[in-house]
Protein backbone atom coordinates (compact mmCIF):
# COMPACT_ATOMS: atom_id res chain seq x y z
CA UNK A 1 0.00 0.00 0.00
CA UNK A 2 1.44 3.33 -1.05
CA UNK A 3 1.96 5.56 2.15
CA UNK A 4 -0.28 8.80 2.75
CA UNK A 5 2.42 10.93 1.98
CA UNK A 6 2.78 9.38 -1.47
CA UNK A 7 -0.77 9.24 -2.31
CA UNK A 8 -1.41 12.95 -1.79
CA UNK A 9 2.02 13.65 -3.83
CA UNK A 10 -0.14 11.36 -6.54
CA UNK A 11 -2.68 13.98 -6.57
CA UNK A 12 -0.55 16.62 -6.22
CA UNK A 13 1.47 15.51 -8.87
CA UNK A 14 -2.24 15.40 -11.30
CA UNK A 15 -2.72 19.26 -10.55
CA UNK A 16 0.70 20.49 -11.73
CA UNK A 17 -0.21 19.15 -15.34
CA UNK A 18 2.92 20.95 -17.19
CA UNK A 19 6.07 19.67 -16.71
CA UNK A 20 9.17 20.04 -19.08
CA UNK A 21 11.68 17.59 -19.79
CA UNK A 22 15.55 18.33 -19.83
CA UNK A 23 17.60 15.90 -21.93
CA UNK A 24 21.11 17.37 -21.34
CA UNK A 25 24.37 15.65 -21.40
CA UNK A 26 27.51 15.52 -22.90
CA UNK A 27 26.40 14.05 -25.64
CA UNK A 28 24.91 17.87 -26.57
CA UNK A 29 28.28 18.86 -27.86
CA UNK A 30 27.82 15.76 -30.74
CA UNK A 31 24.44 17.90 -31.94
CA UNK A 32 22.96 14.52 -32.63
CA UNK A 33 20.82 13.63 -30.20
CA UNK A 34 21.40 11.23 -26.76
CA UNK A 35 22.03 7.86 -28.31
CA UNK A 36 24.36 9.36 -30.52
CA UNK A 37 27.11 7.34 -28.57
CA UNK A 38 25.13 3.69 -29.26
CA UNK A 39 24.27 5.07 -32.59
CA UNK A 40 27.60 5.84 -33.91
CA UNK A 41 29.34 2.76 -32.17
CA UNK A 42 31.67 4.91 -30.33
CA UNK A 43 34.30 3.63 -28.61
CA UNK A 44 33.86 4.25 -24.99
CA UNK A 45 37.05 5.22 -24.13
CA UNK A 46 37.22 7.73 -26.90
CA UNK A 47 33.66 8.83 -25.88
CA UNK A 48 34.49 8.80 -22.18
CA UNK A 49 37.04 11.91 -23.49
CA UNK A 50 34.00 14.19 -23.92
CA UNK A 51 33.51 15.10 -20.62
CA UNK A 52 37.01 17.16 -20.09
CA UNK A 53 35.67 19.12 -22.90
CA UNK A 54 32.84 19.96 -21.69
CA UNK A 55 32.32 23.77 -20.28
CA UNK A 56 28.28 24.91 -21.11
CA UNK A 57 29.99 28.43 -20.27
CA UNK A 58 26.73 30.46 -20.62
CA UNK A 59 24.28 27.79 -18.16
CA UNK A 60 22.40 29.76 -15.53
CA UNK A 61 19.49 27.54 -13.51
CA UNK A 62 18.13 30.85 -12.55
CA UNK A 63 17.39 31.42 -15.88
CA UNK A 64 16.21 28.20 -16.89
CA UNK A 65 13.85 27.96 -14.21
CA UNK A 66 12.25 31.56 -14.41
CA UNK A 67 10.99 30.89 -18.59
CA UNK A 68 9.87 27.39 -17.11
CA UNK A 69 7.44 29.44 -14.29
CA UNK A 70 6.76 31.96 -16.98
CA UNK A 71 5.49 29.69 -18.91
CA UNK A 72 3.50 28.10 -16.58
CA UNK A 73 5.16 25.02 -16.36
CA UNK A 74 5.24 22.94 -12.55
CA UNK A 75 7.65 20.58 -12.76
CA UNK A 76 11.47 19.78 -14.06
CA UNK A 77 12.09 16.23 -15.17
CA UNK A 78 16.27 16.34 -15.47
CA UNK A 79 18.13 13.62 -16.93
CA UNK A 80 20.62 13.19 -14.04
CA UNK A 81 21.92 9.84 -15.78
CA UNK A 82 21.42 8.87 -19.18
CA UNK A 83 22.27 5.37 -21.44
CA UNK A 84 25.82 7.27 -22.17
CA UNK A 85 26.24 6.67 -18.47
CA UNK A 86 27.91 9.73 -17.31
CA UNK A 87 26.21 11.15 -14.14
CA UNK A 88 25.25 15.36 -14.42
CA UNK A 89 25.54 15.68 -10.58
CA UNK A 90 27.98 15.26 -7.97
CA UNK A 91 27.98 11.42 -7.64
CA UNK A 92 30.55 9.70 -5.34
CA UNK A 93 28.99 6.11 -6.17
CA UNK A 94 30.01 7.34 -10.03
CA UNK A 95 33.82 6.73 -9.47
CA UNK A 96 34.37 10.21 -11.03
CA UNK A 97 32.70 9.38 -14.49
CA UNK A 98 30.45 12.73 -13.36
CA UNK A 99 30.06 17.04 -14.00
CA UNK A 100 32.20 17.91 -10.99
CA UNK A 101 34.73 15.69 -11.44
CA UNK A 102 35.13 14.80 -15.00
CA UNK A 103 34.39 18.08 -16.69
CA UNK A 104 36.54 21.73 -16.30
CA UNK A 105 33.11 22.59 -15.87
CA UNK A 106 33.20 21.47 -12.04
CA UNK A 107 29.80 22.77 -11.10
CA UNK A 108 26.83 20.19 -9.95
CA UNK A 109 23.79 21.40 -12.37
CA UNK A 110 21.55 19.48 -10.13
CA UNK A 111 22.42 21.07 -7.16
CA UNK A 112 22.60 24.94 -9.34
CA UNK A 113 18.90 23.67 -10.55
CA UNK A 114 17.40 22.18 -7.00
CA UNK A 115 17.83 26.02 -5.58
CA UNK A 116 16.74 27.67 -8.40
CA UNK A 117 13.26 25.40 -8.34
CA UNK A 118 13.16 26.22 -4.72
CA UNK A 119 13.06 29.88 -5.28
CA UNK A 120 10.37 29.04 -8.05
CA UNK A 121 8.38 26.65 -6.64
CA UNK A 122 8.78 24.56 -9.34
CA UNK A 123 9.10 20.55 -8.18
CA UNK A 124 12.61 18.83 -9.33
CA UNK A 125 12.35 15.25 -11.03
CA UNK A 126 14.53 12.83 -11.82
CA UNK A 127 15.12 10.67 -15.13
CA UNK A 128 17.03 7.70 -14.17
CA UNK A 129 18.81 5.46 -17.44
CA UNK A 130 18.43 1.94 -16.03
CA UNK A 131 20.56 1.10 -18.97
CA UNK A 132 24.30 1.44 -19.06
CA UNK A 133 26.69 2.11 -21.98
CA UNK A 134 29.70 3.25 -20.05
CA UNK A 135 30.11 0.95 -17.16
CA UNK A 136 31.82 -2.59 -17.51
CA UNK A 137 29.52 -4.14 -14.48
CA UNK A 138 25.97 -3.43 -16.66
CA UNK A 139 24.85 -6.66 -18.23
CA UNK A 140 24.63 -6.13 -21.75
CA UNK A 141 21.49 -5.81 -23.49
CA UNK A 142 20.29 -5.41 -26.96
CA UNK A 143 22.01 -2.25 -27.19
CA UNK A 144 25.59 -0.66 -27.06
CA UNK A 145 26.94 -3.61 -28.20
CA UNK A 146 29.73 -2.03 -31.04
CA UNK A 147 30.73 0.08 -27.65
CA UNK A 148 34.39 -2.33 -27.30
CA UNK A 149 33.57 -2.80 -24.09
CA UNK A 150 35.24 -6.07 -22.44
CA UNK A 151 31.81 -8.45 -21.63
CA UNK A 152 34.23 -10.49 -18.91
CA UNK A 153 33.11 -7.60 -15.73
CA UNK A 154 29.54 -7.64 -15.79
CA UNK A 155 27.90 -8.15 -12.76
CA UNK A 156 24.73 -7.55 -11.91
CA UNK A 157 25.12 -7.54 -8.41
CA UNK A 158 27.70 -4.75 -8.46
CA UNK A 159 25.47 -2.14 -10.93
CA UNK A 160 22.46 -2.77 -9.02
CA UNK A 161 24.58 -1.47 -6.15
CA UNK A 162 25.54 1.28 -7.87
CA UNK A 163 22.38 2.40 -9.07
CA UNK A 164 20.84 2.26 -5.49
CA UNK A 165 24.24 3.93 -4.01
CA UNK A 166 22.84 6.89 -6.32
CA UNK A 167 19.56 6.96 -5.46
CA UNK A 168 20.36 7.49 -2.33
CA UNK A 169 22.68 10.83 -3.05
CA UNK A 170 19.82 11.90 -5.50
CA UNK A 171 17.49 11.50 -2.93
CA UNK A 172 19.49 13.04 -0.07
CA UNK A 173 21.40 15.90 -1.47
CA UNK A 174 18.94 17.85 -3.51
CA UNK A 175 15.91 18.36 -1.11
CA UNK A 176 12.32 16.93 -2.18
CA UNK A 177 12.38 15.45 -5.35
CA UNK A 178 9.00 15.14 -6.97
CA UNK A 179 9.72 11.65 -9.12
CA UNK A 180 12.12 9.04 -9.96
CA UNK A 181 11.69 8.19 -13.99
CA UNK A 182 13.07 5.14 -15.22
CA UNK A 183 14.05 4.11 -18.41
CA UNK A 184 15.79 1.67 -20.45
CA UNK A 185 14.64 -1.52 -18.89
CA UNK A 186 13.50 -2.62 -22.42
CA UNK A 187 17.58 -3.30 -23.10
CA UNK A 188 16.43 -6.38 -21.65
CA UNK A 189 12.94 -7.09 -23.27
CA UNK A 190 14.44 -9.50 -25.96
CA UNK A 191 16.55 -11.93 -22.96
CA UNK A 192 15.73 -15.73 -23.38
CA UNK A 193 15.57 -15.81 -19.61
CA UNK A 194 13.49 -13.06 -18.67
CA UNK A 195 16.07 -10.37 -16.85
CA UNK A 196 15.02 -9.71 -12.95
CA UNK A 197 16.22 -6.12 -12.52
CA UNK A 198 14.85 -5.81 -8.64
CA UNK A 199 12.70 -3.45 -9.75
CA UNK A 200 10.65 -3.90 -6.36
CA UNK A 201 13.47 -3.69 -3.98
CA UNK A 202 14.33 -0.07 -5.82
CA UNK A 203 11.40 1.08 -5.46
CA UNK A 204 11.17 0.59 -1.96
CA UNK A 205 14.43 2.01 -1.43
CA UNK A 206 13.36 5.58 -3.06
CA UNK A 207 9.86 5.03 -1.38
CA UNK A 208 11.88 4.72 1.97
CA UNK A 209 14.53 7.67 1.23
CA UNK A 210 11.57 10.05 0.44
CA UNK A 211 8.17 8.75 0.73
CA UNK A 212 6.56 11.17 -1.49
CA UNK A 213 8.99 11.09 -4.53
CA UNK A 214 7.09 9.20 -7.41
CA UNK A 215 7.99 6.20 -9.26
CA UNK A 216 7.69 6.51 -12.73
CA UNK A 217 9.38 3.48 -15.71
CA UNK A 218 8.96 3.95 -19.08
CA UNK A 219 9.26 0.10 -19.93
CA UNK A 220 6.05 0.61 -22.13
CA UNK A 221 3.95 -1.76 -20.81
CA UNK A 222 1.19 -2.05 -18.03
CA UNK A 223 2.12 -0.91 -14.55
CA UNK A 224 4.30 -3.00 -12.47
CA UNK A 225 3.83 -3.14 -8.21
CA UNK A 226 5.58 0.13 -6.65
CA UNK A 227 5.40 2.48 -9.76
CA UNK A 228 2.78 5.85 -9.00
CA UNK A 229 2.69 7.14 -12.15
CA UNK A 230 2.47 5.59 -15.41
CA UNK A 231 3.82 7.13 -18.70
CA UNK A 232 3.34 7.32 -22.20
CA UNK A 233 6.10 7.89 -25.09
CA UNK A 234 4.97 9.89 -27.80
CA UNK A 235 1.56 9.60 -26.96
CA UNK A 236 -1.50 10.73 -25.28
CA UNK A 237 -2.90 7.52 -23.52
CA UNK A 238 -5.09 5.60 -25.67
CA UNK A 239 -2.83 6.37 -28.19
CA UNK A 240 -0.45 4.52 -30.54
CA UNK A 241 1.06 6.80 -33.19
CA UNK A 242 4.59 6.10 -32.09
CA UNK A 243 4.85 2.95 -31.81
CA UNK A 244 5.78 2.32 -28.06
CA UNK A 245 2.10 1.91 -26.14
CA UNK A 246 0.86 -0.99 -28.06
CA UNK A 247 1.09 -3.15 -24.81
CA UNK A 248 -0.26 -1.07 -22.52
CA UNK A 249 -3.70 -0.15 -20.86
CA UNK A 250 -4.46 2.83 -19.21
CA UNK A 251 -4.29 2.74 -15.77
CA UNK A 252 -7.40 4.44 -13.58
CA UNK A 253 -5.67 4.16 -10.18
CA UNK A 254 -2.32 5.95 -10.73
CA UNK A 255 -1.63 9.61 -12.12
CA UNK A 256 -0.94 9.61 -16.07
CA UNK A 257 2.18 11.26 -18.32
CA UNK A 258 2.52 11.87 -21.60
CA UNK A 259 5.78 12.67 -22.73
CA UNK A 260 6.78 14.69 -25.99
CA UNK A 261 9.24 16.50 -28.00
CA UNK A 262 9.00 19.64 -28.88
CA UNK A 263 11.25 19.17 -31.54
CA UNK A 264 11.84 16.10 -33.29
CA UNK A 265 14.66 14.88 -30.52
CA UNK A 266 15.12 14.40 -27.45
CA UNK A 267 19.02 15.59 -27.03
CA UNK A 268 19.95 18.50 -28.69
CA UNK A 269 20.39 17.96 -32.36
CA UNK A 270 21.92 20.41 -34.20
CA UNK A 271 20.16 19.53 -37.62
CA UNK A 272 17.29 19.46 -36.20
CA UNK A 273 15.02 22.03 -36.76
CA UNK A 274 11.42 20.32 -36.83
CA UNK A 275 9.53 22.36 -34.16
CA UNK A 276 6.03 22.06 -33.45
CA UNK A 277 4.07 25.14 -33.46
CA UNK A 278 2.96 27.07 -30.51
CA UNK A 279 -0.45 26.23 -31.16
CA UNK A 280 0.07 22.18 -31.68
CA UNK A 281 1.87 22.26 -28.13
CA UNK A 282 -0.86 23.93 -26.48
CA UNK A 283 -3.12 21.53 -27.71
CA UNK A 284 -1.33 18.91 -26.70
CA UNK A 285 -1.69 19.97 -22.80
CA UNK A 286 -5.32 20.37 -23.28
CA UNK A 287 -5.86 17.37 -24.58
CA UNK A 288 -3.57 15.57 -21.93
CA UNK A 289 -5.69 17.76 -19.43
CA UNK A 290 -9.11 16.06 -21.21
CA UNK A 291 -7.56 12.70 -20.94
CA UNK A 292 -6.66 13.02 -17.01
CA UNK A 293 -2.85 13.48 -18.00
CA UNK A 294 0.28 15.78 -17.36
CA UNK A 295 2.04 16.83 -20.66
CA UNK A 296 6.05 16.65 -19.87
CA UNK A 297 7.03 18.48 -22.72
CA UNK A 298 10.70 18.28 -24.05
CA UNK A 299 13.93 20.56 -24.22
CA UNK A 300 17.29 19.60 -25.29
CA UNK A 301 19.27 22.18 -24.08
CA UNK A 302 22.53 23.15 -26.41
CA UNK A 303 26.25 22.33 -25.41
CA UNK A 304 26.73 26.03 -24.24
CA UNK A 305 23.80 25.23 -21.35
CA UNK A 306 21.36 27.16 -23.13
CA UNK A 307 17.96 26.56 -24.05
CA UNK A 308 17.49 27.07 -27.58
CA UNK A 309 15.75 30.22 -28.74
CA UNK A 310 12.92 28.09 -30.33
CA UNK A 311 12.25 26.80 -27.65
CA UNK A 312 12.29 29.93 -25.41
CA UNK A 313 10.13 31.62 -28.02
CA UNK A 314 7.12 28.65 -27.26
CA UNK A 315 7.71 28.94 -23.58
CA UNK A 316 7.06 32.51 -23.84
CA UNK A 317 3.73 31.92 -25.99
CA UNK A 318 2.75 28.92 -24.17
CA UNK A 319 3.41 31.44 -21.05
CA UNK A 320 0.90 33.75 -22.66
CA UNK A 321 -1.77 31.43 -22.97
CA UNK A 322 -1.43 29.46 -19.43
CA UNK A 323 -2.08 32.95 -17.54
CA UNK A 324 -5.08 33.15 -19.40
CA UNK A 325 -6.07 29.97 -19.92
CA UNK A 326 -4.16 28.11 -17.00
CA UNK A 327 -7.20 28.14 -14.72
CA UNK A 328 -9.25 25.62 -16.82
CA UNK A 329 -5.78 22.95 -16.60
CA UNK A 330 -4.57 23.11 -13.58
CA UNK A 331 -5.98 21.27 -10.57
CA UNK A 332 -8.85 19.63 -13.13
CA UNK A 333 -9.22 15.94 -14.06
CA UNK A 334 -10.61 14.48 -17.06
CA UNK A 335 -14.35 15.62 -17.12
CA UNK A 336 -17.48 14.95 -17.82
CA UNK A 337 -17.90 13.90 -21.33
CA UNK A 338 -14.56 11.83 -22.49
CA UNK A 339 -12.57 13.03 -25.59
CA UNK A 340 -14.62 13.81 -28.89
CA UNK A 341 -13.25 14.70 -32.15
CA UNK A 342 -13.71 18.72 -31.07
CA UNK A 343 -11.85 18.42 -27.91
CA UNK A 344 -11.92 17.57 -24.41
CA UNK A 345 -13.33 18.44 -20.92
CA UNK A 346 -11.90 19.26 -17.72
CA UNK A 347 -12.98 19.78 -14.39
CA UNK A 348 -12.68 21.28 -11.27
CA UNK A 349 -15.36 21.51 -8.15
CA UNK A 350 -18.68 22.40 -9.93
CA UNK A 351 -16.67 23.63 -12.58
CA UNK A 352 -16.84 21.80 -16.22
CA UNK A 353 -14.50 23.79 -19.18
CA UNK A 354 -15.51 22.76 -22.66
CA UNK A 355 -12.28 22.67 -24.76
CA UNK A 356 -13.22 23.31 -28.65
CA UNK A 357 -10.26 22.54 -30.34
CA UNK A 358 -11.16 21.97 -33.63
CA UNK A 359 -14.82 22.86 -34.80
CA UNK A 360 -16.67 24.10 -37.64
CA UNK A 361 -19.94 24.79 -36.77
CA UNK A 362 -21.36 27.57 -34.12
CA UNK A 363 -23.48 24.79 -32.37
CA UNK A 364 -22.19 21.97 -30.55
CA UNK A 365 -23.58 18.93 -28.58
CA UNK A 366 -22.94 17.60 -25.68
CA UNK A 367 -24.17 14.51 -24.28
CA UNK A 368 -24.73 14.97 -20.84
CA UNK A 369 -27.60 13.26 -19.02
CA UNK A 370 -26.78 12.56 -15.63
CA UNK A 371 -26.11 16.81 -14.70
CA UNK A 372 -27.50 19.71 -14.65
CA UNK A 373 -25.16 22.35 -16.61
CA UNK A 374 -26.04 25.65 -16.30
CA UNK A 375 -24.50 29.08 -16.28
CA UNK A 376 -22.32 28.44 -19.56
CA UNK A 377 -20.60 31.54 -20.33
CA UNK A 378 -17.11 31.81 -22.50
CA UNK A 379 -13.49 31.53 -20.20
CA UNK A 380 -12.17 34.26 -22.35
CA UNK A 381 -14.79 37.23 -21.42
CA UNK A 382 -17.50 35.92 -19.70
CA UNK A 383 -19.84 36.19 -22.80
CA UNK A 384 -23.05 33.97 -22.35
CA UNK A 385 -23.24 31.09 -24.22
CA UNK A 386 -26.88 29.44 -25.07
CA UNK A 387 -27.87 26.13 -23.62
CA UNK A 388 -30.80 24.35 -25.05
CA UNK A 389 -31.66 20.90 -22.40
CA UNK A 390 -32.76 18.56 -25.03
CA UNK A 391 -33.73 14.20 -23.60
CA UNK A 392 -30.17 13.56 -25.10
CA UNK A 393 -27.93 16.61 -23.43
CA UNK A 394 -27.28 19.94 -23.94
CA UNK A 395 -26.52 22.04 -27.19
CA UNK A 396 -24.53 24.61 -27.16
CA UNK A 397 -25.40 27.86 -29.20
CA UNK A 398 -21.73 29.94 -29.61
CA UNK A 399 -21.62 32.81 -30.57
CA UNK A 400 -19.50 32.44 -33.29
CA UNK A 401 -17.44 29.36 -34.79
CA UNK A 402 -14.55 28.69 -32.76
CA UNK A 403 -11.30 29.52 -34.17
CA UNK A 404 -8.86 30.13 -30.75
CA UNK A 405 -6.18 28.33 -30.31
CA UNK A 406 -8.98 26.17 -27.83
CA UNK A 407 -12.19 27.95 -27.63
CA UNK A 408 -12.85 27.44 -23.69
CA UNK A 409 -16.46 27.42 -22.50
CA UNK A 410 -17.51 27.21 -18.35
CA UNK A 411 -20.29 26.10 -17.13
CA UNK A 412 -21.84 25.23 -13.82
CA UNK A 413 -22.37 21.47 -13.04
CA UNK A 414 -25.31 20.32 -10.58
C1 LIG B 1 13.47 6.61 -25.12
C2 LIG B 1 14.93 6.87 -25.43
C3 LIG B 1 15.53 7.92 -24.62
C4 LIG B 1 14.65 9.04 -24.18
C5 LIG B 1 13.29 8.54 -23.77
C6 LIG B 1 12.36 9.68 -23.44
O1 LIG B 1 13.27 5.65 -24.19
O2 LIG B 1 15.72 5.74 -25.28
O3 LIG B 1 16.66 8.40 -25.24
O4 LIG B 1 15.24 9.58 -23.09
O5 LIG B 1 12.76 7.74 -24.73
O6 LIG B 1 11.04 9.28 -23.40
Amino acid sequence: MPSAENLKARSEFQDKKLGIFLHWGVYAMMGQGEWVMNNRNINYEEYAKLPAGFYPSKFNAEEWVKAFKEAGVNYITFTSRHHDGFSMFNSKASEGYNIVEATPFKRDVIKELADACAKYGITLNFYYSHLDWHRLDYPLGSTGRQLGRPTDQQNWKSYYNFMNAQFTELLTQYGPIGAIWFDGVWDHAGDAVPFDWQLEEQYALIHKLQPSCLVGNNHHKNLNPGEDIQIFERDLPGQNNAGFSGGMQVSDEVPLESCQTMSDVWGYNITDAHFKSTKELIQMLVHAAGLNANLLMNIGPQPDGQLPAESLKRLKEIGEWTSQYGETIYGTRGGLVTPRDWGVTTQKGNKLYVHILKWQDKGLFLPVTDHKLSNAKLFKDGSQVKLVKSKEGYLLELPAVPDDIDTVVEFTID
